[in-house]
């Protein structure tokens, strides 16, 4: 495994494997690798001759000072993982190399950037397209992969690459977690141990309302997960929204959509944690 800071490096192994007639695949993170990273890098690995790992904790998508100190920093055990996994190239970059100027561009992300994550997160979209395409554009891959835990980000990047016309695949990945049912996720390590102990009623109640949902309406399948939750001390959804999985938009009949996704955030103390649920996809 080439391990790479800089974006003259990155180019020239991705060049040499370019010109070697070679496909590649790319693995935006931000590092604190766990499974859930782990199982992009593998189908990346299925589906490319070579994959590209970038390890990069992107101040410009975070809206919150202190999430971004206390953001979890494990590049040792991040190489080794990736290592492991059989990654080829990983891009660990300074904040200075990818942003050797400020990036003052405004993306125009239109409704799907509009609702959930959008108005709960001021930036935070217009953050991960800044990084996401200069990522894109210094690798140029055949393929990318994101996870579904962030379901609302997939249908930002779909957005961001239909804007500016990059010729790549968007490969989407299923939610990996805990064998508790917690979705994996590098902010879990910040849960005290109670709290950790009750997060796993997020999914608990996402998955039991599968079936509430079959006899329900929309409103009260969403009021049977936010009152399970919020039923637990330590626990307070921020949303709970059922929305149509391309468009983001929030459906208030069933019959609204073929695509039914339930995403939630949910305060766990002072962890900000993020889950969702398919309902039906026709
Ligand atoms: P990060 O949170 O490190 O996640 C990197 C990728 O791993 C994302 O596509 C995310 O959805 C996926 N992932 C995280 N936990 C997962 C899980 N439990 N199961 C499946 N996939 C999971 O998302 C980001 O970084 C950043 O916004 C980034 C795209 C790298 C841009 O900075």
């Amino acid at each position: 495994m080439l391990t790479v800071t800089t974006v003259k490096e990155l180019k020239s192994a991705v060049k040499q494997a370019r010109e070697a007639g070679k496909s590649i695949g790319l693995v935006p993170t931000m590092g604190a690798l766990h499974e859930g990273h782990k199982s992009l890098v593998d189908r990346c690995r299925k589906e490319n001759n070579v994959v590209v790992v970038s390890v990069f904790v992107n101040p410009t998508q975070f809206n919150n000072k202190e999430d971004l100190r206390t953001y979890p920093r494990t590049e040792e055990a991040d190489k080794a993982l990736l290592e492991a996994a059989g990654c080829d190239v990983v891009f660990m970059p300074t904040v200075e190399e990818v942003y050797p100027e400020p990036d003052t561009r405004v993306f125009n992300l239109g409704p799907v950037a509009e609702v959930m994550e959008g108005p709960m997160r001021p930036g935070h979209f217009n953050g991960v397209a800044q990084v996401v395409s200069k990522l894109f554009m210094m690798v140029e891959p055949d393929r990318a992969y994101f996870g579904e835990k962030d379901f609302q980000q997939i249908a930002v990047i779909r957005e961001m690459v239909r804007q500016l016309g990059f010729k790549l695949e968007i490969v989407p990945c299923p939610i990996v977690r805990e064998a508790d049912g917690l979705a994996k996720s590098s902010r879990n390590v910040r849960l005290t141990p109670e709290n950790r102990a009750v997060a796993p009623c997020i999914y608990r109640l996402l998955s039991e309302s599968l079936d509430f949902a079959q006899s329900h309406s929309v409103e009260e399948t969403i009021a049977f997960v936010t009152g399970g939750i919020n039923a637990h001390d330590a626990m307070e959804v921020e949303y709970y929204q059922i929305v149509d999985g391309i468009t983001m938009q929030p459906i208030t009949e069933w019959a609204d959509t073929g695509y039914a996704v339930g995403c939630i955030t949910v305060y766990c103390g002072d962890v900000r944690l993020i889950d969702n649920i398919t309902y039906f996809r026709k």
